[in-house]
């Protein structure tokens, strides 16, 4: 076997054109072959190792094999020797056994070919998929995916592929997918790419083929209770805890209607917005039961300025308000207070949440300035009001500056342009954006009516800034006593 395959690379390596074609296909395969080992047995998960042995060992293979035809041609033209005179030099006479049918050299050049084709094929499909790990697309390009991919991987979804929400199903998808791939090579080549990247995405799939595969409307009801924790400025960083029940139901019983009501089945709201960036609504429609729409018209623009209004509106769908449900960047106050609860950040220190805040939020021209600036804020905080704590709680104290760089480094991005607050959340109203957008007095119907903003509608408070957290036990708001005299008393 061995010896056919040498008698015959030897044939076909005619000139030196030749030899360098056979030694290129015979290494690029054994590599691939040596790295796909290796990479089963976990011994490399790089992105860039990926690269290698998937896109430019088949491209070496390849190139190989063109070059031994591209050799023959050559050599035919600088011997003058016409192809069955070039074979009969080039190969023994074992193996050009005549019928050329039953020769061991068309066994050799079939086998091969046959070693070719699945090769290829395997490749390339190793290629795709593996272009499809979230570990390809968030490393593949350096700092240009590094805020998307380090919120990611801290986000409800770090087990979910990039490509279930940014590629979706379907054959269509995945070419629209792939040209715009090779786009985005070529604008990481050259430089021009957008900094920081711009959203909304618009190549982004409807929400059907991408959120709706793990969550469908149907699926939302009831009210969800969310507790939120912040701490006050007050030297003990007081903790408040805001219990929510969001009332999350999609209304599949009328009157249990909720905040997925817009995206239920049979309902529809679309809008326009200025500058088509989802932020300020120019009008709001909603479905209605006879089938006409309702439409709510901005009246603080002052529509006579406002040129190309187009009317080409977006329905709104899942990410509208989830436009964060994955890259979720904190703001410094979010940022600080859960550094807090999970202890990062020592609640005991006096001042704490204050000076963090303080330090996280300046404006630093990069990335180690940031972390000297607040290395420097917090110890010279401690040192100069509390010099007799420096000395016993030193430990403390650096954990409270790690935690606070941890803030930091996981939200705001230098060589993006990624800063606090980029990247806008729509979950909530903070600043009147979010459900505010629609929810407001300025949006007004022809009847007069507006979009409710009657708190209840969305939420109830169990607690709101409270110095004690909800208890389940406390049921109907009563206090703690009042529930202990309702308890039946037990037999001690
Ligand atoms: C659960 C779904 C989901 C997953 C998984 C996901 N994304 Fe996103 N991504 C989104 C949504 C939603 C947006 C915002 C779209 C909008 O506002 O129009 C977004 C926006 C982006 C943006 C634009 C910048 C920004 O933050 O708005 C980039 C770049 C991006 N994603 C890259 C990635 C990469 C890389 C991965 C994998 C490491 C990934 N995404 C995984 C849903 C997802
Ligand atoms: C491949 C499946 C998959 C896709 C696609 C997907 N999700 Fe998720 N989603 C999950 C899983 C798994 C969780 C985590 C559930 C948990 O932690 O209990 C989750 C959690 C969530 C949560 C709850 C987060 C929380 O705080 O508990 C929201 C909101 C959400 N997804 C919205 C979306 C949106 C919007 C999209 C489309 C842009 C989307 N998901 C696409 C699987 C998916
Ligand atoms: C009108 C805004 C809005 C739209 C549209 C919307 N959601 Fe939500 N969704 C919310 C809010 C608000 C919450 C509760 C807040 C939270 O969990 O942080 C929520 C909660 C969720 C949760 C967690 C709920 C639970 O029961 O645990 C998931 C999952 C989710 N949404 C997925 C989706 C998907 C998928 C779509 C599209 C089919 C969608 N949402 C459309 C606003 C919306
Ligand atoms: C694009 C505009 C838009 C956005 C953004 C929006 N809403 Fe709405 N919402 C509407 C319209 C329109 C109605 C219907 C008003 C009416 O019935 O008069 C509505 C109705 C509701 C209702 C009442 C549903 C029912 O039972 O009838 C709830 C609850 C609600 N929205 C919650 C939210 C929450 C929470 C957010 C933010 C996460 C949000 N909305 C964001 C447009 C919007
Ligand atoms: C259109 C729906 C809607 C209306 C109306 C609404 N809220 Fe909210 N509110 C939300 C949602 C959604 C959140 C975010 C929950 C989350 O963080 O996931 C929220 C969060 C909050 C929070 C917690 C903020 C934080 O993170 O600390 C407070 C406090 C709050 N709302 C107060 C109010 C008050 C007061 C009103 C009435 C003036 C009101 N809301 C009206 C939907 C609404």
């Amino acid at each position: 076997m061995l010896r056919r395959y040498v008698g015959f690379v030897k044939g076909v390596s005619v000139n030196r054109l030749g030899k360098a074609g056979v030694v290129l296909t015979t290494s690029s395969l054994v590599t691939f072959v040596l790295l796909e080992l290796a990479r089963a047995a976990g011994a490399f998960t790089n992105a860039y190792g990926g690269l290698i042995t998937y896109l430019t060992l088949p491209l070496l293979f390849v190139i190989g094999l063109v070059l031994l035809p591209i050799a023959w041609v050559r050599q035919k033209k600088a011997t003058g020797l016409s192809t069955p005179e070039l074979i009969e030099r080039q190969f023994s006479p074992a193996e050009k056994r005549l019928p050329f049918y039953q020769s061991p050299l068309l066994m050799s050049i079939l086998g091969l070919t046959a070693l070719n084709v699945v090769f290829l094929v395997g490749a390339s499909s190793r290629m795709l998929s593996f272009m499809d790990t979230p570990h390809f697309c968030g490393t593949a390009c350096h700092s240009v995916m590094h805020p998307e991919w380090v919120t990611y991987q801290d986000s409800p979804h770090a087990r979910v592929q990039c490509v279930d929400c940014h590629v979706g199903q379907g054959i269509e998808a995945i070419i629209d997918s792939k040209l715009n791939g090779m786009w985005q090579i070529i604008s990481v080549t050259f430089g021009l790419y957008e900094k920081p990247i711009p959203t909304p995405v618009r190549q982004l799939r409807p929400a059907q083929e991408t959120c709706e595969q793990c969550h469908w409307p149907s699926k939302f009801y009831g009210q969800r209770l969310k507790e939120i924790v912040r701490y006050d400025t007050d030297s003990a960083s007081t903790p408040l805890y805001t219990t929510l029940a969001l009332k999350v139901d999609a209304g599949a019983v009328p009157h249990e209607s909720g905040i997925h009501w817009h995206i239920a089945e049979h309902n529809e709201v679309r809008y326009v917005s200025v500058n088509d960036d989802r932020e300020v609504m120019i009008w709001v429609e909603m479905l209605q039961p006879d089938g006409s729409y309702k439409r709510f018209v901005n009246e603080d623009l002052d529509m006579t300025v406002m040129s190309d209004v187009s009317d080409a509106y977006r329905v709104l769908d899942c990410v509208d308000c989830h436009n964060r449900a994955t890259h979720v960047y904190e703001n410094p106050e979010t940022a600080v207070d859960a550094r807090m609860r999970k202890g990062l950040i020592p609640r005991d220190l006096p001042y704490v949440k204050r000076e963090a805040l303080k330090a996280v939020s300046q404006e630093y021209p990069d990335s180690a300035t940031a972390m000297r600036g607040i290395e420097e804020h917090i110890q010279q905080f401690y040192r100069s009001e509390y010099d007799s704590l420096a000395l016993v709680r030193q430990a403390a104290i650096d954990s409270a500056v790690a935690g606070a760089k941890h803030a930091y480094r996981r939200n705001v991005h230098h060589a993006m342009n990624v800063r606090w607050n980029t990247y806008l959340n729509h979950i909530g109203h903070e600043d009147d954006g979010g459900c505010f957008r629609c929810h407001n007095e300025s949006l007004v119907a022809a009847d007069g009516e507006t979009i409710s903003t009657d708190c209840s509608v969305c939420h109830e408070f169990a607690t709101y800034e409270s110095a004690e957290p909800f208890e389940f036990g406390g049921l109907w708001g009563s206090s703690k006593a009042e529930y202990a005299a309702i308890q039946p008393v037990s037999a001690h």
